[in-house]
Formats: C-alpha cells, sequence, structure tokens
C-alpha cells in the first residue's frame, strides 16, 4: 500500500515517521512559527471552535491532536470543563507541559486508536491535525466510536480559499514560509511539507462526505479568512445501531 507524504509517494509506515519527525523537530518553536506564518490569526480560528463548542460544566472533552495545548487551555478557560489533550508526539506534549500552567490531562497516543471506552467523550475537538493523520476515515470512525450520542465533534483544518485569493495564498506558500520555516525554526523541509499536505487535503465539501460516512450527522462547516481555514462540525447520531447498543 502506498500513501504520501506531501507530494512524495511513501509508505503509510514511512509517513508516519517522516510526520514523527516533522513534529519532533519543530516542536521548540511551534508557537512561535504559527504566530508567524498567520499573523496571529490562528488564535482567532481557535477561538471561534471554542465558540462554536457546547459543553456543560461536568463535560469530558478530548482535544486530538491537541499539540502544545492552544485549543484545550483555551476550552478549559472557557467552559472550565476536565479537558484530556491527545497527541502522538511527546515532543509537542511536553512543550505543552512547559507553556501551560493549568489543570489539563495530557496523554501521548494516536487518534487511529484512542485508550477510551466507546460513547464515553462529550465532545471531540481537532485542530489542524486531521490532515497529518495517515488514514483519515480511520480516525473519524474512531472519533465517532469515542463520542457519546449526541456528542459533538468539531474540526479546524486547512482548507480551499476562494478562487481571487489563490494566487497570493500560492505566492504566500511557496515563496514565504519555507523560508520562514528555514530562518525561525531551521526546519525548511518541515514547512515545505505543511504546504503540500494542504494542498493534498480534501476540499470543504469532500471533508462534509467524509464525516458523514464515518456515520456523523448535521455535518456543516464554515469558512475562516475566506476558505483559508474551515471549521467542521459533526454530530453523532441519538440513536446507536445495534452493535453499538449491545457494547454499551
Ligand atoms: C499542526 S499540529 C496542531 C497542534 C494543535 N492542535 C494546534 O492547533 O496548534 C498537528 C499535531 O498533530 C499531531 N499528530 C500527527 N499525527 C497524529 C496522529 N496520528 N494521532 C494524534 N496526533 C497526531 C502532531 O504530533 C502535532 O502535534
Amino acid at each position: 500500500m502506498r500513501d504520501t507524504f506531501g507530494y512524495q509517494t511513501v509508505s503509510p509506515k514511512q509517513r508516519q515517521e517522516k510526520i514523527s519527525h516533522v513534529f519532533a523537530s519543530i516542536a521548540p518553536r511551534y508557537d512561535l512559527m504559527n504566530d508567524l506564518m498567520s499573523f496571529g490569526i490562528h488564535r482567532w480560528w481557535k477561538t471561534r471552535l471554542v465558540h462554536k463548542l457546547r459543553a456543560s460544566k461536568n463535560a469530558l472533552i478530548v482535544d486530538l491532536a491537541g499539540g502544545t495545548g492552544d485549543v484545550g487551555a483555551k476550552i478549559y478557560k472557557s467552559k472550565g470543563t476536565s479537558v484530556i489533550i491527545v497527541d502522538a508526539s511527546k515532543e509537542m506534549v511536553e512543550a505543552g507541559k512547559q507553556k501551560l500552567d493549568l489543570p489539563l490531562h495530557w496523554l501521548v497516543a494516536t487518534g487511529e486508536q484512542m485508550p477510551f471506552a466507546d460513547n464515553s467523550i462529550d465532545v471531540i475537538t481537532l485542530s489542524f491535525g486531521l490532515r497529518n493523520m495517515t488514514d483519515t476515515d480511520a480516525v473519524l470512525q474512531e472519533i465517532n466510536r469515542c463520542l457519546k450520542p449526541g456528542g459533538q465533534f468539531l474540526c479546524l483544518e486547512f482548507s480551499t480559499p476562494v478562487f481571487w485569493l489563490k494566487p497570493f495564498y500560492d505566492f504566500y506558500s511557496w515563496a514565504i514560509i519555507p523560508r520562514l520555516g528555514a530562518f525561525v525554526a531551521r526546519e525548511p523541509a518541515a514547512y515545505q511539507y505543511l504546504i503540500e499536505s494542504i494542498r493534498k487535503f480534501p476540499n470543504q465539501l469532500e471533508l462534509c462526505d467524509q464525516f458523514t460516512k464515518a456515520g456523523f450527522g448535521d455535518v456543516e462547516y464554515s469558512n475562516y479568512s475566506f476558505g483559508i481555514c474551515a471549521l467542521h462540525h459533526g454530530k453523532k447520531p441519538q440513536h446507536l445501531k445495534e452493535h453499538q447498543l449491545e457494547r454499551q
């Protein structure tokens, strides 16, 4: 079986290794690079995600691919709920733990296989992580498995911008970002991967279809910054299928 890492064709195992390497190498400069590349706008996108999240005080929320904990911290501050940050990279988790002095729970695990019981989580958020996962359909099904019936899934990801923005966006992406990555993070290849992976990722409507195929209902999306980023939303249906009820 073949997979892609940006525009390179690799095996799924090689892809996972390369992605682990990318995040291990950029972890110390990850937050700074995000601010520089997006002029700080990623913070606003993440705030929009938290505004869309509905949770009572005793809800259990998982921020998958939570990295250095930006979204987890925003959720905790705004909702006061228990937040578990799950990420495959121990380097990203360590960078987050050092940065944040909040009672968040941290777990090194992958989205393909989360250590949670069926129907046990109220809300799962995923920001800028799905694109890096090797089997996105398997991850979406795993998220659906872990959510309680009626549970919310919110996914923030780079997407396809409106046509008139594309020439400027392409110029900025190809000419500026890898140079910034080389100068600030000393990892131009990691930021070349970022740009390529965004272009390989499904557009807004294609991602809606993937959500629906994985079993989510009420699927919808909002574009931010003219579609540079999109927030997709889905709900696990209230009525479980027979085999899911048997497992409860
Ligand atoms: C671009 S960062 C996003 C971090 C954070 N959510 C944010 O918005 O700033 C992508 C994160 O996905 C994590 N990741 C990549 N593949 C993963 C997987 N299969 N399962 C869980 N996390 C994964 C990486 O370790 C990295 O921390």
